[in-house]
């Protein structure tokens, strides 16, 4: 049987460099003890077994800005979301020390922020308000800025005449959403720039996930119950493909899917470790 694992399946470029940062600072720690203990200011994904196998490790999740305010030293690792500037002052203010994980696509559009809204420009984010990493990026505005999920909610945005704005997006936002928000705000006729700061990694493994479903029998989408954008690719490739399923781990995988059949394809969710992809893959395999 032929078996082809997706190339841009599980963890993107970001992710990956900062749940490998935890684990390479949880193992440094271990002849450490000034970097003792480590935390992750949030889970560093939304992955229960990583944060689980992280805790084993030692590695401890801090929830809130509270929690900052309760550390006596250790090591504070930020994850790929990214935080606000005042968040990075609350750590220095405590004295700890702080490994940014930051994906370097979100500092971008923190840098970019910050200096238009220093400019005198009104930020506009196009994304989830109560996404970490709208939070991170509002955190870096000089003024108040203004996030925009919906059509209606950039119907809504008014301003006073004369103002200028920065347009900038989360960077896993959907492009056709984030285009059709723009236009909107663009119709208002404010002196307007617009800075397309989507990343490319979930649209790529989307759009790998799609044809390679096209291509094969049985396609095997795995990720977390709870994530969508692993519930987003199972959609995708269930469109091309009648025989896909969606599993969190081998321990889901049923024998009779894949009797009789002579391809298969895997991908996985953006928060989906490798090794769990792996598993997948030398079983199926060894198997069939
Ligand atoms: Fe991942 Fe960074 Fe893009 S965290 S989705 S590579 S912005």
């Amino acid at each position: 049987m032929k078996v082809v694992v997706a190339k841009t399946a599980g963890f993107c470029f970001g992710v990956k460099r900062a749940v490998d940062t935890v684990y390479e600072q949880a193992a440094r720690a271990e002849d450490n003890e000034e970097e003792k203990p480590i935390y992750t200011y949030g889970p560093i994904i939304h992955n229960e077994e990583v944060v689980r196998d992280l805790e084993e490790k030692g590695v401890r999740v801090l929830n809130s800005e509270e929690d900052i305010g309760k550390l006596s030293g250790g090591t504070v690792i930020i994850r790929s979301h990214g935080v606000s500037r005042r968040v990075y002052e609350l750590l220095e203010k405590q004295g700890v020390n702080v490994v940014d994980a930051t994906c370097p696509f979100v500092k971008k559009i923190h840098k970019i922020v910050k200096e238009e809204s220093e400019k005198g420009k009104t930020i506009v984010i196009v994304g989830s308000g109560n996404h970490p990493e709208v939070e991170g990026i509002r955190g870096w505005c000089s003024k108040e800025a203004f996030v925009v999920e919906t059509p209606e909610e950039a119907e809504k945005l008014r301003f006073p005449e004369g103002t200028k704005l920065c347009i900038v997006s989360q960077t896993t936002f959907n492009y056709n959403k984030f285009q059709v928000l723009v236009e909107i705000i663009l119709k208002k006729s404010y002196d307007s720039i617009v800075v397309n700061t989507i990343c490319s990694a979930t649209h790529e493994r989307q759009a790998e996930a799609r044809q390679l479903a096209s291509k094969i029998d049985v396609m095997l989408v795995i990720g977390g119950k709870h994530s969508s954008n692993t519930q987003k690719l199972f959609e995708i490739c269930r469109k091309e493909c009648n025989n896909t399923y969606y599993i969190q781990t081998i321990r889901d995988l049923q024998e009779q899917w894949l009797e009789g059949r002579r391809s298969v394809g895997i991908t996985a969710g953006a928060s989906t470790p490798n090794h769990i992809i792996e598993e997948v893959h030398r079983n199926v395999r060894i198997k069939f």
